[in-house]
């Protein structure tokens, strides 16, 4: 059985402009250890993914299908068993860190009610290990700067205390969702780097969000590339960036920049992302596919394995990208 094993999961959330289908029928699962990325566009429903699995929708949000974890299901599960999974089990760094920090509360107080509420700890010794967490996501001076308040760091810093934070409970798998998106380059690199360090150390799963392949080549060993609330490819990361096959991974890898071709104009894919209040039918990247056929827009086949471990949901064959 695998730790987290996701079976037609959806999410749909009710507006005034009528239902958004921001998620439609994912199925995926993640082993011990695994780091496993999904990328896709601003809006192809990657956080509300997680949100579902976590039990974190907004009120207008409703998910259906299955996600469990160790066998536990998650979905419509009471609050008493997401709350013993949220603590100990898995933990969550959001796009957003001040969404998740009190910004009226000192760093110290906050990481060490994580401690005495979940682990039992005194108020000391929680102080005490929050702050070797801090250290190490090699916050400078972290028993110092652990009395600040959030907004007396810089983007970067509260990024990662945001991840010391998740980490607190020694959680089995770590969600991160776009945990360096608002942060500048080198310090981008820094967060990834010490990701990396993390999770040989604690040997935690991690399924890494972004809209970034450049992070996924580095940091995940299997990928995931979802477009309208759904999953279009999933592969291991070499033979995927060695030949994606699916026409949105491949305009995806595409618009990456190279270093190797300092000159060629960056390519952009074509159109913008569906309107997620139609229902869906056929496949939701027929508009901008440049291979699209006849059928592609009544039909969008299952996602189906083509090669060993890897899966895609295509009509156009794979010979003929
Ligand atoms: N509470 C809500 N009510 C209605 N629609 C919502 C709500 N929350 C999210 N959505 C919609 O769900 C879709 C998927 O959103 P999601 O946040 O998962 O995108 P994303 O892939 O994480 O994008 P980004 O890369 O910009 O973070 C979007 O169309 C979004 O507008
Ligand atoms: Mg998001």
């Amino acid at each position: 059985m695998a730790m987290l094993e996701v079976s037609n999961l959806s999410v749909s959330f009710a507006t005034p402009e009528g239902t958004v289908n921001a998620v439609n029928g994912i199925s995926f699962s993640l082993e011990k250890g695994q780091t496993l990325g999904i990328v896709g566009e601003s809006g192809s429903g990657k956080s509300q993914l997680a949100f579902a699995i976590m039990g974190l929708l907004a009120r207008n949000g409703t998910a259906r299908g299955s996600a469990k974890f160790n066998g536990v299901e998650l979905v419509g599960a009471p609050l008493s068993v997401l709350n013993k999974v949220r603590a100990n089990q898995i933990a969550m760094v959001f796009q957003d860190p001040m969404t998740s920090l009190n910004p009226y509360m000192r760093v110290s107080d906050q990481m060490a009610e994580v401690l005495t509420q979940h682990r039992g700890m005194g108020k000391d010794a929680a102080v005490a290990e929050a702050a070797r967490m801090l250290d190490a996501v090699r916050i400078p001076e972290a028993r110092a700067r652990i009395r600040l308040f959030p907004h007396e760091f810089s983007g970067g810093m509260r990024q990662r205390v945001m991840i010391a934070m998740s980490l607190l409970c020694q959680p089995d798998l770590l969600i991160a969702d776009e945990p360096t998106t608002a942060l500048d380059v080198t310090v981008q690199a820094q967060i990834m780097a010490l990701l990396r360090d993390l999770q040989r150390d604690f040997g935690m799963a991690t399924l890494l969000i972004t809209h970034d392949l450049g992070v996924i080549a580095g940091f995940c060993q299997d990928v995931i590339v979802m477009y309208g609330g759904k999953v279009m490819e999933s592969a291991p990361v070499d033979p995927f960036f060695d030949s994606p096959c699916h026409p949105y991974s491949r305009g995806l890898l595409h618009s990456l920049p190279r270093v190797d071709q300092e000159d060629a104009a960056l390519f952009s894919i074509p159109g913008s992302p569906p309107n997620m209040t139609r229902a869906p039918k056929g496949c939701p990247f027929q508009p901008r596919c440049s291979n699209a056929l006849a059928l592609c827009s009544d039909y969008l086949p299952p996602l189906t394995e083509f090669a060993p471990n890897r899966k895609r949901a295509c009509n156009v064959p794979v010979e003929a990208l």
